[in-house]
């Protein structure tokens, strides 16, 4: 399996902690939308270390249970760590879950995961075996992820994010994933209930400029060192970053975020 290309290093642990919170209203209005009850059995598909399956633990509670799968040991142990008695995270494979994983859940969510995949249609095959009949999938991922772009538009930028999506699609991953996602459910015997896209903008001072921040103080480097972007391109990138949040007149365009809810027939 390649590499998964964001790292599991701490400042990626805290990034998707601080993106958790910024997205958990958008997720908690999506399992309300899907339906999700106290008692219920959840699976959290790439769970990473494990920020919604809190939450989701806490609204099944007691009485119901979230099962997390990631790949990565470390994130697995992070979730497992936190100490909530009715979440237990593993480690394996997505495209593989109802080879390892038992039972019959009423929800299945997988965020920021099936662009990362290289057989998202897998992930969807297993969360069919898993989920009962009337059971829902509830996703949220990219579609027309090089749309994220400098307002006014740099150069710079374009050339980012195109190294982006190409990194990802290098390592087998699909920046436009939600895109395909509508045919490969109905192949699954998901109807599909509700689409919906989240269009965000960050401005200086704001939390959502701080998620996009964040993020290109991460990986900028990261697709320098995998040979993506020049030293020269990175450096010019992130002084552009700078220049915006600086100027408070200029903004950033974030990827659309798609919402898709998908009922098992
Ligand atoms: C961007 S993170 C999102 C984590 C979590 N869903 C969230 O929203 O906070 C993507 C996660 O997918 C996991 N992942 C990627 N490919 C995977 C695979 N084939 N099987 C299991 N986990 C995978 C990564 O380890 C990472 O934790």
């Amino acid at each position: 399996m390649a590499e998964y290309v964001l790292g599991t290093h701490d400042a990626e642990l805290e990034r998707l902690g601080f993106q958790a919170r910024l997205w958990a209203d958008v997720a908690h209005a999506a399992w309300k939308r899907a339906r999700l009850l106290r008692g219920q059995s959840v699976i959290d598909l790439g769970c990473g270390p494990g920020f919604a399956s809190v939450d989701l633990a806490a609204m099944v509670g007691s009485e119901g249970r979230v099962v997390g799968i990631d790949e990565s040991a470390s994130f697995v142990e992070a979730a497992n760590g936190r100490g909530v008695p009715n979440l237990r995270a593993v480690v394996g494979d997505v495209q593989r879950a109802s080879a390892f994983v038992d039972g019959c859940f009423d929800l299945a969510y997988a965020r920021w995961l099936l662009c990362f995949v290289p057989d998202p249609e897998a992930v969807v095959a297993g969360a069919a075996r898993l989920l009962r009949p009337g059971g829902r999938l509830v996703v949220h991922d990219y579609f027309n992820y090089t749309t994220m772009t400098s307002a006014p538009r740099r150069p710079e930028w374009t050339e980012v994010v195109a190294a982006t999506a190409r990194s990802w699609r290098a390592r087998g991953g699909d920046p436009d994933v939600c895109g395909r996602l509508p045919g490969i459910l109905s192949r699954h015997g998901f109807e599909l209930e509700h689409v919906d896209v989240h269009q965000r903008f960050g401005f200086a001072g704001d939390t959502m400029f701080q998620w996009a921040s964040t993020w290109w103080r991460n990986y900028a480097p990261r697709l320098a060192q995998m040979g993506e972007i020049s030293d020269e391109l990175r450096d010019r990138f992130l002084g552009s970053l700078a220049e915006i949040e600086a100027s408070r007149d200029q903004f950033i365009v974030m990827p659309p975020v798609w919402e898709i809810v998908a009922r098992r027939g």
